[in-house]
C-alpha cells in the first residue's frame, strides 16, 4: 500500500512536471545556465549553443524585433523573407489600401520582387549579442548612497560601457536595466530600414473573428502577413532604394509540416514588451481602479463613435480600420484584465507574498534596516488619489482621445520658429509639416474627430477633480454654457487643423497670429499646461519609488535563494518554453489544444464585420483540398495553444519545436488569464498560435502564391 502510493506519487509528480506551465521570459544568453536541462527533459533536442551563440549562427539570428519591439518577426528564407502576424502588418496593409485596391478586404500577394511594397518608417532589428554588465554599471555605487547620486553614477558608468563596447559595423549599443535596476545588460543591435510588404491574406482570414474573438480561445484566425528585408548591395542596412537587394540573414528557420500534438515541446523567442510581475498589491489595485477603469470609460465612448462612422462606407471602413483595432485591442484587454485580477484574487495573492516578505525582512536587524519599510513606501505611493485619476483621463480622454490635439501639437516647433526671425528655420518647420499632411488626412474624418472631442471633454469634466480642469473648460462653461458638442462644432468650423486645404494655405504663409487664435491650438496648449500641473502633483504623491522597487526585488531574490528568477519583460529578446496543451476554462468545460478549418466554416457569417469569409475557403474546405498541409488526422489545423509565457510584443513570434523548426506563430493570449501580465496563471494561461500549416495552405492553396513556398525550407 505504502509503496504503491509512493509509485503513484512518483507518476503524478512526473505528469505534473510535464503538464505544468513554465512561467518565465528568460534571457537567451542565460539559457545554458538556467533552463536547458529542464527544456531537454520536456522534449527540446537543441543545445543552448544552437539557440544563442555569439560565435556561429543560431536561432536568435532568425528572430527580429519589428518596429523597435512593438511586434516580433522571423526570417524564413535565405532571401530575407519575414513572417509576422497580420495584426503586426495591419498599419501598412491599411495604408496601402484604397477603395480601388482594398488589400484589407481582398489580401495582397507579390508574385515577384518588383511588386513588393515599401513601407517608410518600418524597421527590423537583429540582436547581435548581449552581455551582463552589472558589475561595471554598479562599480561606483555604494549601499549608503542617496538615490540621485546612485542614478548619476550609473548613468556615467553606462555611458562609458556604451562608448567602449566597440559594436560591429552598422550596429548600435544599448545598456538596459533589468530586475528593477538590480542588473544591467548590454545589447548590440542592428536595424534594417527597407522592409517591403510581400503578402497578406484578406482580413476575413488574417483577422477572422475580429474584436469578438480577440483575446479568446477557441480561435480560427490566420493571423499572418509577410514582409521582406532589403539592404544595400553590400549587405549593409540602408534606407529604401530601388537599388537595394534582398537581405541574406545569418540564419533562417526551417518550417515543419509535421504539426504538433498534445505535450509536444514548444519554445517561443521574441520581444515581450511589458510585464509587471513583481508589483505589489496596491499597485495592482491602482491598475484596476484607475488605469483600466479610465481606459474602459474613455475608449468605450470613442470606439462607439468610430464604429458608427466605419459602417457608413468602404472608404470610411478603410480609413479607421487600424485606429479602431489599436484602440479596441487594449480596451478589451483592460476589461479582461480587471475580470481576471478579481476572479483569480491576484491582490490577495500579492498580499500573501508581501506578508512572507515582511516576516523574512523582520527576522534580522540588518534585513529590517534594508527591507523593512520597502513595502510601505510602494503601497503608500499607490493609494488611489485624484491626481492619478486625472493623469489617466488626461491621456485617454484629452491628449490621445481625439486626434486634433496631438496633430496640432506637431506645429509646436513651427510656432517656436515663428517667434523668432530666422526665415530658414520657419520654412524648414513648415515644410516638415507639409510633408506629413497627405498621409494624415488620408485617414482622417473631421466630423468623427469633432464628435470625439465633444464626448471626451464632457467625460473629463464629469470625472476629474476641479483642481485638474484645464483653463479652456472655463471658457466652454461661460461661452458655450457647458455644451461641449457646441464648443467642438465651433472649433472644427474654425480651426486650420481639421482640413488639409486650410493647413496648406496656412503653411504657404505661416503666421503666429493664426496659431494664437486657432481654437484647436489654444485648447491643445491649455491641455498641456494642465498636464504639467498633474505631473508635478503626481511626483509629490508618488515620490521616488524606484529605490523601494529595486529593494523589494532584491529582497525577494535574496529570500528565495534556490529559485531562478527572470526579469520583467522590457522589449528585450526573451525565450519561453513549455508544451502544447488545452485547458479547463471553467467548471465542466475543457478546451482542446487545436482548432480546424471546420470550425472556421462553422463560425463564418456572410457580410458580418467580424466573421465574413471568402467563398473560396469554403470551397476548398468542401473538397478537402489541403495537400501537404493536412494533419495526420486528415483535417486542416488552424490554430493551437501552448503554455508558453508571452505578452504584447511577442505577437508574430516564432513557435519552435524540439528540433528547432517553425510550427506556428504566436498571436494572442486567452480571456481566462488576462491578468497574466501581472501574475502568471499556470493552470489557465495559454499562448494562442496559428498553425504554420494553415499559413502555408493559405499562401499556396488559397492565394496561389507558390513562389513564396518555393523559397522556404520545409521539413517533413
Ligand atoms: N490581442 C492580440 C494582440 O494584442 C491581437 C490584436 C489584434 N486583433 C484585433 N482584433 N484587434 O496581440
Amino acid at each position: 500500500m505504502k509503496n504503491s502510493l509512493l509509485a503513484l506519487f512518483v507518476i503524478f509528480s512526473v505528469i505534473n512536471f510535464n503538464a505544468k506551465a513554465d512561467e518565465g521570459m528568460w534571457l537567451p544568453s542565460l539559457v545554458g545556465k538556467l533552463n536547458i536541462q529542464k527544456m531537454s527533459s520536456i522534449g527540446c533536442k537543441l543545445t543552448a549553443e544552437q539557440i544563442y551563440s555569439i560565435n556561429h549562427s543560431s536561432l536568435k539570428d532568425a528572430v527580429v524585433a519589428l518596429d523597435h519591439g512593438s511586434c516580433t518577426a522571423e526570417l524564413i528564407s535565405e532571401d530575407g523573407l519575414l513572417l509576422t502576424n497580420h495584426h503586426c502588418g495591419f498599419g501598412e496593409i491599411q495604408e496601402h489600401s484604397s477603395v480601388e485596391h482594398d488589400y484589407l478586404r481582398d489580401g495582397f500577394w507579390a508574385m515577384k520582387h518588383e511588386d513588393e511594397l515599401p513601407n517608410p518608417g518600418k524597421t527590423v532589428t537583429f540582436l547581435i549579442r548581449m552581455e551582463d554588465v552589472t558589475e561595471q554599471a554598479l562599480k561606483e555605487v555604494t549601499d549608503d548612497m542617496d538615490d540621485q547620486t546612485r542614478s548619476s553614477k550609473i548613468r556615467e558608468a553606462v555611458a562609458k560601457i556604451e562608448k567602449e563596447a566597440k559594436p560591429e559595423a552598422d550596429c548600435e549599443v544599448r545598456v538596459r536595466s533589468l530586475f528593477e535596476s538590480n542588473k544591467y545588460f548590454l545589447f548590440v543591435l542592428q536595424s534594417f530600414k527597407d522592409i517591403r510588404l510581400v503578402g497578406t491574406p484578406p482580413q476575413s482570414i488574417g483577422k477572422f473573428g475580429g474584436e469578438t474573438d480577440n483575446w479568446m480561445w477557441p480561435r480560427h484566425t490566420g493571423d499572418f502577413s509577410m514582409f521582406r528585408v532589403y539592404c544595400a548591395p553590400d549587405g549593409k542596412p540602408a534606407e529604401y532604394s530601388k537599388n537595394n537587394v534582398p537581405f541574406h540573414p545569418k540564419y533562417f528557420l526551417p518550417i515543419s509540416l509535421k504539426g504538433v500534438t498534445k505535450n509536444d515541446f514548444t519554445m517561443v523567442m521574441g520581444y515581450p514588451g511589458t510585464t509587471t510581475r513583481y508589483r505589489t498589491s496596491n499597485e495592482v489595485k491602482n491598475t484596476m481602479d484607475v488605469v483600466n477603469d479610465v481606459r474602459i470609460v474613455a475608449r468605450e465612448a470613442k470606439l462607439g463613435i468610430i464604429k458608427e462612422f466605419m459602417a457608413t462606407s468602404q472608404k470610411a471602413r478603410i480609413q479607421y480600420a487600424s485606429k479602431f483595432a489599436r484602440s479596441s485591442n487594449y480596451y478589451k484587454y483592460s476589461i479582461g484584465q480587471n475580470k481576471g485580477l478579481s476572479d483569480l484574487d491576484v491582490i490577495g495573492r500579492k498580499q500573501g507574498i508581501e506578508k512572507n516578505f515582511l516576516k523574512w525582512a523582520n527576522e534580522t536587524p540588518e534585513r529590517k534596516a534594508k527591507y523593512g519599510s520597502v513595502l510601505d513606501s510602494i503601497n503608500a505611493a499607490f493609494e488611489t488619489s485624484v491626481d492619478k485619476i486625472a493623469d489617466e483621463y488626461m491621456k485617454e480622454a484629452l491628449l490621445h482621445g481625439a486626434e486634433i490635439f496631438s496633430f496640432s501639437a506637431k506645429s509646436a516647433s513651427l510656432y517656436a520658429a515663428l517667434k523668432g526671425t530666422d526665415k530658414e528655420k520657419i520654412s524648414t518647420a513648415a515644410e516638415a509639416l507639409r510633408g506629413s499632411l497627405g498621409e494624415y488626412f488620408k485617414d482622417y474624418d473631421a466630423g468623427t474627430d469633432m464628435k470625439i472631442v465633444g464626448k471626451l471633454f464632457k467625460i473629463y469634466a464629469d470625472k476629474v477633480s476641479p483642481r485638474y480642469i484645464p483653463g479652456i473648460f472655463q471658457e466652454i462653461k461661460s461661452k458655450y454654457k457647458g455644451d461641449f458638442d457646441a464648443y467642438a462644432k465651433r472649433m472644427f468650423e474654425k480651426t486650420i487643423f481639421a482640413d488639409q486645404g486650410r493647413m496648406e494655405s496656412f503653411l504657404n504663409k505661416p503666421s503666429i497670429k493664426v496659431l494664437d487664435k486657432d481654437m484647436a491650438f489654444v485648447a491643445m496648449r491649455s491641455l498641456y499646461e494642465m498636464q504639467y500641473v498633474i505631473l508635478h502633483d503626481l511626483g509629490k504623491t508618488k515620490g521616488n519609488i524606484d529605490k523601494a522597487r529595486r529593494l523589494f526585488v532584491a529582497g525577494l531574490i535574496e529570500m528565495n535563494k534556490d529559485k531562478s528568477y527572470y526579469p520583467d519583460a522590457n522589449s528585450t529578446m526573451r525565450l519561453t518554453y513549455g508544451i502544447v496543451d488545452g485547458y479547463e476554462p471553467k467548471d465542466a468545460t475543457y478546451y482542446d489544444y487545436f482548432t480546424t478549418l471546420k470550425g472556421y466554416t462553422e463560425k463564418g457569417i456572410k457580410g458580418d464585420v467580424d466573421f465574413d469569409f471568402p467563398q473560396r475557403v469554403v470551397d476548398l474546405y468542401n473538397t478537402k483540398d489541403y495537400g501537404q498541409y493536412a494533419d495526420r488526422d486528415g483535417t486542416l489545423h488552424t490554430c493551437f495553444t501552448s503554455n508558453n509565457d508571452i505578452t504584447g510584443g511577442n505577437s508574430g513570434s516564432p513557435v519552435i519545436n524540439g528540433d528547432g523548426e517553425l510550427v506556428g506563430i504566436a498571436f494572442d493570449g486567452n480571456w481566462e488569464a488576462m491578468s497574466g501580465d501581472i501574475a502568471f496563471e499556470s493552470r489557465l494561461q495559454k499562448c494562442i498560435c496559428v498553425d504554420i500549416r494553415f499559413v502555408l495552405w493559405t499562401i499556396d492553396k488559397y492565394a496561389g502564391a507558390g513562389n513564396l513556398i518555393k523559397e522556404m525550407k520545409l521539413a517533413r
